[in-house]
């Protein structure tokens, strides 16, 4: 197990939603099982006017996400857990002198024996995130002589792939490449990490895991809410920025990469880089448009109650043609992946939330069996990242009786079987990572820009290109009515059951 040493975290964003709604619970999911360093408090930064209690109470003591817990064992945990946060008003903006925050980090430092060492959690605007590497910079906070000093960055990184370059430039101004952590919370997932298990820890898959055997890759990331009350933001990134370019981007550099020599940092952020920058840029509008496809959802009537249209959620433009769906057809060029397309769509308000990655395996050279129908049938291993996570493989055998009708079966493996595990959740694993030094589940500068690379023209044409169009999809099914052209008529996407064995192709229309 790797050491922690003894540190600080502060939290730029502290009064913000996702401190509440994932930092502390976190945290206090560390601290529970022991995970958290001996001298260990957090440091709340932002621009609301709060004390250390009034802190406390809102993202512990009054928190909708502290509910769950209660009980007298628990109550003695959460005081000594709330003991350890701390709040500093930064005034009216992130860009200030921050000379009062320093000093309160360093007597904080002194009084509790963190040593130094520093985590600076940035969850604030995008905008700030320079801003703040600066001042603090300023204040010798980035320096790492006197205990170590990391900085974590929240998504978006970047809104294309010049100002994604650019935030890098500019935060590598004032901190070394090594101390900044750009969080991906996918890659905080146990069945994302688990890709790389199943590819390098087994012999079965990888010697088939190329052009030769596999067909196609299908990615389906799907979610059923809407935009929920972050309308303002969405409308202004869209699925292919808010979901694509990061956390696809990222499943799809682990099904596409070489083994890596080790299961070092390094070693794996190189594979991934080079898998990115495999991956076929398309440029020309003809390609574009054949190979993309951008829906937004429609009202509809779900489960007897009126779901709102897109373009009717607060904060969004009436005539907006920000896309809730985005589905792209693409070519990886190199050796292994050679003419195997990947399909790879994300959205909003579809029939469930689920995601999962399907390898369509090749069908056998010589059908033996021709009459029996099993040639439409391909072998499948679907990796579902969520809810359930797990591993199907579906695979062909006889039906009893007379002759040889081949039909397919499931072998199927559920995480929650391992009963004596407790999964922690992305951002636990994350956090837990970041205080022990440990950047292999975060993503590095040129992993980003290389993300940005591919996904950048598509935004453009998507913004700028002729015969664009956003399809309409109601609210509750699979996408728009054209969402299986992509694949020319030889196959269509998975659409997945709620749960990893079920059947596919459900939707809910009352
Ligand atoms: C976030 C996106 O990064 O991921 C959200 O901004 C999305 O729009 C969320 O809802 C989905 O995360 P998860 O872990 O629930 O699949």
């Amino acid at each position: 197990m790797n050491t922690i040493d003894n540190q600080m975290l502060v939290i730029f964003g502290a009064s913000g939603d996702l401190t509440a709604r994932k930092l502390i619970p976190a945290l206090f999911a560390l601290f529970k099982g022991g995970n958290l360093p001996e001298n260990f408090l957090v440091l709340g930064a932002s621009r609301s006017d709060l004390s250390d209690q009034e802190f406390r109470d809102k993202v512990v003591q009054n928190s909708p996400y502290f509910k769950k817990y209660g009980k007298k064992e628990t109550k003695r945990i959460l005081d000594s857990f709330m003991d350890k946060l701390f709040y500093q008003d930064l005034g009216d903006s992130y860009d200030v002198e921050y000379g009062k925050l320093a000093s309160r980090i360093n007597s904080l430092a002194a009084q509790y024996n963190t040593q130094g060492n520093c985590i600076f959690y940035l969850s604030t605007p995008p905008n700030m995130y320079e801003v703040i590497a600066r001042n603090l910079s300023e204040q010798n906070l980035a320096n790492q002589k006197d205990g170590w000093k990391r900085l974590i960055v929240e998504k978006p990184f970047g809104y294309s792939l010049s100002t994604a370059k650019a935030l890098n430039t500019g935060l590598q101004k004032y901190f070394e490449e090594s101390q900044i952590y750009r969080i991906d919370h996918y890659l905080g997932k146990e069945t994302v990490q688990n890709l790389l298990v199943t590819r390098f820890a087994n012999s079965i898959f990888e010697p088939l895991w190329n052009r030769n055997y596999i067909e196609h890759v299908e990615i389906t990331n799907a979610e059923s809410v809407g935009v929920e009350k972050r309308g303002g933001y969405y409308d202004k990134s869209g699925a292919l920025r808010d979901m694509f370019q990061n956390h696809l981007m990222q499943i799809v550099s682990l099904i596409v990469m070489e083994p890596p020599i080790d299961d070092k940092a390094e070693a794996i952020r190189d594979e991934k880089v080079k898998a990115l920058k495999s991956i076929r840029i398309m440029k020309d509008e003809a390609v574009l448009y054949q190979n993309t496809i951008r829906g937004q959802y429609l009202s509809s009537d779900l489960m007897g109650e009126k779901v709102l249209g897109y373009r009717e959620e607060p904060g969004v433009a009436n005539d907006s043609t920000t896309e809730t769906y985005a589905a792209v057809k693409f070519y990886v060029d190199n050796w292994r992946w050679k003419d195997v397309p990947f399909y790879v769509r994300t959205a909003k308000r579809m029939p469930t939330k689920v995601t999962e990655v399907v390898i369509h395996f090749k069908s056998p050279h010589h059908h033996i069996f021709s009459q029996s129908g099993v040639i439409d049938k391909d072998n499948k291993l679907i990796i579902r990242i969520q809810p359930d996570e797990g591993i199907l493989m579906k695979f062909g055998v006889k039906v009893p009786g007379q002759g040889f009708k081949v039909e397919r079966a499931n072998l199927e493996f559920y995480y929650d079987d391992l009963a004596e595990t407790t999964l922690m959740t992305a951002y636990e694993r994350l956090l837990l990572d970041a205080m022990q030094g440990d950047p292999t589940l975060y993503a590095r500068a040129d992993e980003v820009e290389a993300a940005w690379a591919f996904v950048d023209p598509i935004l453009d044409y998507w913004k700028n290109g002729k015969d664009v169009i956003t399809y309409g999809y109601s609210a509750g099914v699979w996408g728009p009515q054209n969402a299986n052209d992509l694949f020319n008529g030889k196959y269509s996407w998975r659409n997945p059951g709620a749960l990893l064995g079920e059947d596919p192709g459900f939707c809910v229309i009352s």
